[in-house]
């Protein structure tokens, strides 16, 4: 899907009129879930009065726990209510100069920076270079790697400045559920970079809304007008009991305890699934995506998911009359699925999808 041209169409799995899925396929978010502590505080959060309209407590422990400058921690209603803010921001600055803010997105990578993009106007571009608002996420969703397109300006030393109103954009949405390797950017690299962190998924609190970003040195007036774009209140006390919970010393040790088990188990289910005739790509989190898919849908919904870029190693069959895949629609490659996971969610037919060893023959289950 590109935005030139196509209209990005905004779909999420979770809860839908069918209910909440059994198996959702469409949220990374940590299973070992929820954190105790976390949703302890959550639970006990004091909801009868605003929460102080600056969050000084809540951003100067955020500060504490990254060990930066508390000017720096722009708090926010959730990591997609930031990058509708942010893009917001960009297409602002950029109209100001009688341009068109250009964008750059990750081939595969969460739905919502390309949404934002459009709402707000902004021009997608190849060249990372060539943008004023680029988004990285690590590790990436939803394939759980590394981060290889960086822009040239990230790499030149600290004293090269960058290009004027260059933002990047770095989503560390699953960095707390990273189970093997490093970040691939250094202190200084990530010095020069936003960086976001939405604890609700470690947490297995999706459902609270509240994310932060740790802005880059030098960029106060930046934070300003963000700042500046932000509704009043835009984290609830909910939110602020998650977020202050987070940075608790028992909240990291349970999430460490986490990572030990989510490693067992992945280890476990890529077994079992090797076992049962599915490739998974190489990742270094908590979650994997197939190399090979074999989804069974009928012919419509397999022609929808090769027009919409669907990757070619995920394999599409289209057998008359199979039964469409609740999973597909519950799949979150936002950018390459949402057509078809639309066109999906208008079909509404029951769940059914089944791996195939490779090279074994049609289905013979039919409606
Ligand atoms: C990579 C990534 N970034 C951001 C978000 C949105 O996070 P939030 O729940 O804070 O809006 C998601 C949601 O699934 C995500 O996968």
């Amino acid at each position: 899907m590109t935005m030139q041209g196509e209209k990005v169409l905004r779909v999420h799995g979770g809860a839908d009129t069918l209910g909440v899925a059994r198996f959702d396929f469409s949220t990374n978010s940590n299973a070992c879930c929820p954190c105790p502590q976390s949703l302890h505080a959550v639970q006990h959060a004091d909801a009868t009065h605003y929460p102080d309209p600056d969050y000084r407590d809540l951003r100067q422990a955020l500060a504490d726990f990254h060990a930066v400058d508390v000017r720096r921690v722009v708090l926010a209603g959730s990591a997609s209510e930031f990058i509708f803010r942010i893009s917001a921001l960009a297409a602002q600055m950029a109209s100001a100069r009688g341009e068109i803010a250009q964008v750059w997105l990750p081939a595969c990578a969460y739905g919502d920076y390309a949404y934002a993009a459009q709402a707000w106007g902004l021009r997608q571009v190849q060249d990372p270079q060539a943008a004023q608002l680029l988004w990285a996420c690590e590790p990436s969703s939803p394939l759980g790697q590394a981060h290889s397109l960086w822009p040239a300006w990230l790499h030149q030393p600290h004293s090269t400045p960058q290009p004027p109103d260059a933002q990047l954009v770095l989503d560390c949405a699953y960095a707390p559920l990273q189970l093997q390797g490093q970040s691939s950017l250094t202190d200084v690299q990530r010095d020069k970079v936003w960086c976001l962190w939405t604890p609700n998924k470690a947490l297995g609190l999706t459902g609270v809304r509240a994310a932060y970003a740790i802005a880059p040195l030098q960029a106060d007036a930046t934070v300003q007008s963000l700042q500046a774009l932000a509704a009043s209140w835009s984290v609830g006390a909910h939110g602020v009991a998650m977020l202050h919970n987070w940075v608790q010393a028992d909240t990291q040790a349970w999430l460490a305890q986490c990572r030990s088990q989510l490693q067992v188990w992945k280890q476990r289910q890529l077994a079992a699934l090797e076992n049962l005739g599915w490739e998974c790509l190489p990742s270094l989190a908590n979650f994997s995506a197939p190399a090979r898919l074999w989804i069974w849908m009928c012919r419509r919904c397999a022609q929808l998911a090769s027009n919409c870029g669907i990757p070619r190693r995920w394999a599409c069959r289209a057998i008359s009359g199979s039964r469409c895949c609740r999973l597909w629609r519950k799949m979150r490659c936002s950018r390459t699925c949402s057509v078809t996971c639309k066109w999906a969610k208008c079909y509404k037919r029951a769940a059914y999808e089944r791996p195939l060893r490779h090279g074994a023959g049609h289905d013979q289950r039919r409606r």
